[in-house]
């Protein structure tokens, strides 16, 4: 099955077999089926958050259901649920439109509602664990199903139960529970300066979800033009003191807190940037002209070749900075 179409870096690869289950309760017999019964599945959403190093060994399975309804009220709140398929950005539009709030800053991330709390996704200083209410997996080795609570799927920066334990668990719904009451959340200064570019003084959730949409349309490259996975790197969460050393030698780096005194995140966009590396390719893997945390596949890019660059890129920057980066998307066919 060629899944060049199913990755939004637009890079050649092949899988053994794919299965599309809309109903996921149909999923112990897929799984219990010829294709599936020895060999794990690997989960694929809208493959906008992994990069196909080689091909996948393991036969795909893609939940296609995307069904979305307000389950019940609790105080103040909806709990909306949607089923994994549902792409992100729909649901996103979906609930405000529904007049719930809360996702607003998190408009047109792109990927699935089942690849959302694998990776926590987050921007514009909101993380989507914080809306998160319940979310329901199965797990093939013991057949069960789950139901888990946020507290359950641990999530941090980038991360949650779901990829440390990758593999384990599938997601088949999430739950959100998502206030009527409209709060801003315009920590990050980008979006006050957005709104009020746009003469907006007394901005509803869609207010700020537009602009956030016009302020991703201006900085990141659009996967449905040019290939590419989001941040390829996470930025890195270093112990306190050595963050300060940092910022110190190079007062322009930007820091964030991470929630913790003892340590500090930093912006890996700001180190790649100072390696010289924005706008850089090598044949047509490259880092986005406009964001250097962006790779890119200018065309016929390979997986390999992206891997190669992004290798090169880690390594210029640990040599300069003394800081390690870890790639944000999953790697399929290679490790890091
Ligand atoms: N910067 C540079 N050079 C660049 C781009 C940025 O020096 O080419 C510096 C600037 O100083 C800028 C700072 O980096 O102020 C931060 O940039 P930005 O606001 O774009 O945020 P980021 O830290 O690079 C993170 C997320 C994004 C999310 C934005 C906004 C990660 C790995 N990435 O990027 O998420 O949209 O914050 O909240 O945490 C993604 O995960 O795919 C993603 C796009």
């Amino acid at each position: 099955v060629p899944l060049k179409s199913r990755n939004s870096f637009g890079v050649p690869a092949l899988a053994p077999f794919l299965a599309e289950v809309d109903d996921a309760s149909a999923l112990p017999d897929v799984l219990a089926s010829a294709d599936f019964r020895d060999h794990p599945p690997l989960v694929i959403g809208g493959g906008s958050n992994l990069l196909f190093v080689g091909d996948p060994q393991a036969p795909l399975l893609a939940l296609t259901g995307n069904r979305v309804v307000v389950a019940r009220e609790i105080h103040g709140a909806a709990i909306l649920r949607a089923d994994a398929g549902t792409t992100w950005h729909a649901l996103v539009m979906e609930s405000l439109a529904l007049g719930l709030c809360g996702l607003e800053n998190l408009a047109l991330i792109p990927g699935t509602v089942g690849a959302a709390p694998i990776q926590n996704i987050g921007a514009y200083g909101v993380e989507v664990g914080e809306f998160i209410h319940r979310v329901e997996a199965f797990e093939p080795a013991t057949g069960e199903w789950h139901h888990l609570s946020a507290a359950d799927c641990a999530f941090a920066y980038r991360d949650s139960l779901f990829k440390r334990e990758s593999g384990r668990l599938i997601i088949t719904a999430v739950e959100f529970a998502l206030p009527r009451d409209f709060e801003p959340r315009l920590s990050y200064a980008g979006i006050s300066a957005q709104l009020e570019a746009a003469g907006v003084s007394n901005p509803t959730a869609q207010d700020v979800a537009d602009a956030v949409v016009a302020i991703r349309r201006g900085k990141l490259p659009d996967p449905t033009l040019i290939g590419n996975a989001g941040s390829f790197f996470k930025n890195p969460i270093l112990p306190a003191a050595q963050a300060n050393a940092l910022q110190d030698a190079n007062p322009s780096m930007p820091t964030f807190a991470t929630g913790s005194d003892a340590t500090r995140k930093v912006s890996a966009a700001w180190l790649i940037d100072a390696c010289g590396w924005k706008g850089r390719r090598r044949g047509d893997a490259g880092v986005s002209g406009s964001h250097a945390l962006v790779l890119v596949n200018h065309g016929a890019a390979s997986g390999l070749e992206l891997y190669e660059l992004a290798r090169e890129i880690a390594g210029s920057v640990r040599k300069r900075f003394g800081v390690a980066l870890e790639p944000e998307p999953r790697l399929i066919g290679a490790s890091w």
